[in-house]
C-alpha cells in the first residue's frame, strides 16, 4: 500500500526547490520559482504571510529587511507599499537595480514580493506546490483565507505545511481534501518519543523533518504509519546521498542541481 501511495516511482526522492531555486535567484520570488521549473525540480517550496491589508504574500521573514534591505513588518504594512520593495536587493549583494539596464532579467532584475494567488496561477499544474504557513498565530484566520485560495487548485499537486500543528488542524477542518504536512525540527523533536513520531505520521500525509533528526529507523517508523517524509534543508552532496539512501521521499534543497 505504501509503495503504491508513494510518488517515488523510481526509488529516487523528489526534488523540492526550497524558497524556489534559492541558490540561483532571490528566495521566494518568481525568478527563483521559474528557475526551479527550468532545472526540472518536482516541487517549489514557498512561505506565506499576511499583510496589514489582508493580502497573502510570499516571504519567509516577518520583516522585509533581510531580503529587501528595508525594515518593514509584513503584518504591519500594506501590500502596495511592500510591492515597492525589491525582493532581489540582498541577493545581488545590496546592489541597486539599474532601471536603465534593459538587459536585466531573471535573478538580475528587480523582484517583487509575490502574492500567493500569483504563484498558484502561474505554477499549479506545472510543478508541485509546497506551501508553508509561516507563523500563522500572528495572522488570526489565515487558514480560512489560504483554504479559500488553494481550493480551486487541489486537483494539482499541492501540499500545505506548517510548524504550527494547531494551524494544520484548522486547515484539516476547513479543507479535508487538502494534503497536509507537519514540519518537525530539533526543538519540537527534543520532546518526542517514538509514540509522538507515530502520532504525527498517522495524523498527516507528510512529516517533513530537519535533516539532522533523520536516520533509517525514523524513516521506516514514519512510513509504517503511512506518512511520506521530506527532509529539510539539504545543502551538501553528503547529506543528499545519505538521505536518499535511507529512503526519504523528498529532499528540500536550495540548489536542485545538488
Ligand atoms: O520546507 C522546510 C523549510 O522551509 C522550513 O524552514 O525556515 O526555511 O521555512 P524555513
Ligand atoms: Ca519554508
Amino acid at each position: 500500500l505504501l509503495m503504491s501511495a508513494s510518488p517515488v516511482a523510481d526509488g529516487q526522492p523528489e526534488l523540492v526547490a526550497h524558497r524556489g531555486a534559492s541558490a540561483y535567484a532571490p528566495e521566494n520570488t518568481l525568478a527563483a520559482f521559474d528557475e526551479a521549473v527550468r532545472l526540472g525540480a518536482d516541487w517549489i517550496e514557498l512561505d506565506v504571510r499576511r499583510t496589514r491589508d489582508g493580502q497573502l504574500a510570499v516571504i519567509h521573514d516577518e520583516s522585509a529587511e533581510r531580503v529587501t534591505g528595508t525594515a518593514k513588518r509584513i503584518g504591519g504594512t500594506d501590500l502596495a507599499e511592500l510591492r515597492q520593495l525589491d525582493a532581489g536587493f540582498s541577493f545581488r549583494g545590496g546592489a541597486q537595480h539599474r532601471s536603465d539596464d534593459s538587459r536585466a532579467s531573471g535573478a538580475a532584475a528587480v523582484q517583487r514580493i509575490p502574492l500567493l494567488d500569483e504563484v498558484l496561477e502561474r505554477y499549479a499544474g506545472r510543478i508541485g506546490l509546497l506551501i508553508e504557513l509561516k507563523d500563522p498565530a500572528l495572522y488570526p484566520g489565515i487558514e480560512a483565507q489560504v483554504a479559500e485560495r488553494v481550493k480551486p487548485f487541489l486537483g494539482n499537486r499541492l501540499l500545505l505545511q506548517s510548524f504550527d500543528l494547531g494551524s494544520l488542524e484548522r486547515l484539516r477542518r476547513l479543507l479535508p481534501e487538502a494534503r497536509l504536512g507537519a514540519l518537525i525540527g530539533e526543538e519540537a523533536a527534543a520532546e518526542f518519543a517514538d509514540g509522538d513520531w507515530r502520532e504525527q505520521a498517522r495524523s498527516w500525509d507528510y512529516v517533513n523533518v530537519q535533516t539532522t533528526l533523520l536516520d533509517r529507523r525514523l524513516v521506516k517508523l514514519l512510513h509504517e504509519e503511512g506518512a511520506l517524509v521530506m527532509a529539510w534543508t539539504v545543502r551538501s552532496p553528503e547529506d543528499r546521498q545519505r538521505l536518499a539512501s535511507i529512503g526519504v521521499d523528498g529532499l528540500i534543497m536550495d540548489d536542485p542541481r545538488l
